[in-house]
């Protein structure tokens, strides 16, 4: 097979979750420039309407979901109504995710919840609900995003919710590749360091003269640079790949 052909995504169907801005929103049209429809999936209706405009333009199909990732029954409304819409589904993209600061000490229980109910079980709901059409289908693909907060721990930034459910996801990563390999399901995730996103745009001001000199790049990343991983992920270019991280971090990771 020719590289091209490879790196094609013609006629496959994908959803990505909390797509309305940031990474989401860039594998999003990622995955349409390589030739995918795209279901676009968030809490966030207005932004996401934007991003379905973007990806019509690009002259692929797309609309919007309204779906909080960690709630089981919208979860299960979601991948029906892209199942009606699309007939199948041969991408995930588990992507919603939120953060925050507090030190172990004094988090309340529930912030612990909020993070481990959208970043880590929100993961495993859409992964099961997804995948049993994927069983169905024997074809798909999944790939969470996880952090490299799952790999390391942050320096200065107070987080072991965080760190613990993206931890969480890489090692729930490689169990569904392991269970699900014999589907001809794959299931890799890509662990980010510190990206120009809201996310992180919120906290640079407090942390980022700390971080730069922790990453030998010397800068964080564009949010531009999850394109390249996620469609090699999701394509055939990646055919022999599963349960695997794709650390992408300006090599934080590696001091
Ligand atoms: N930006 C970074 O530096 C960085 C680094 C490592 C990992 N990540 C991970 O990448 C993912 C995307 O982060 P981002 O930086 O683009 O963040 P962001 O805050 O810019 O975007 C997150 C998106 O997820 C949506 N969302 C939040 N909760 C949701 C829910 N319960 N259900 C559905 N959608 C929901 C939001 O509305 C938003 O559109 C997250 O999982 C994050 O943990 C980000």
């Amino acid at each position: 097979m020719k590289v091209k052909e490879l790196f094609n995504l013609e006629g496959e169907k994908a959803i990505v979750t909390g797509s309305s801005q940031g990474l989401g929103k860039e594998m999003a049209i990622a995955l349409a420039e390589a030739g995918a429809d795209i279901a676009i999936v968030d809490i966030n209706l207005e932004k996401g309407k934007e991003v379905v405009e973007e990806i019509k333009k690009i002259g692929r199909e797309s609309f919007f979901i309204k779906c909080d990732v960690s709630k089981e029954k919208e979860v299960e409304n979601m991948v029906k109504a892209v199942k009606n819409k699309f007939k199948k589904i041969d991408i995930l993209v588990n992507n919603a995710g939120i953060v925050n600061n507090f030190p172990a000490e004094e988090m309340e229980l529930k912030e612990w919840e909020k993070i481990m109910d959208v970043d880590l079980t929100g993961v495993f709901i859409c992964s099961q609900k997804v995948g049993k059409i994927m069983i169905e289908q024997k074809k798909g693909v999944i790939v969470n995003i996880a952090s490299m907060s799952g790999i390391i721990v942050n320096n200065p930034q107070p987080q072991c919710h965080y760190n613990t459910a993206k931890a969480g996801v890489i090692m729930l990563t490689k169990s569904l590749a392991a269970e699900w390999a014999k589907y001809n399901i794959r299931v890799n995730a890509i662990a980010p360091g510190y990206m120009a996103t809201d996310m992180v745009k919120r906290a640079f001001p407090k942390y980022g003269k700390k971080w730069i000199p922790l990453i030998p790049m010397g800068r964080i990343g564009n949010p531009y640079e999850i394109k390249g991983p996620v469609v090699f992920l999701c394509s055939k270019a990646s055919s022999y790949i599963t349960g695997s991280v794709i650390v992408m971090d300006g090599g934080y990771t590696i001091w």
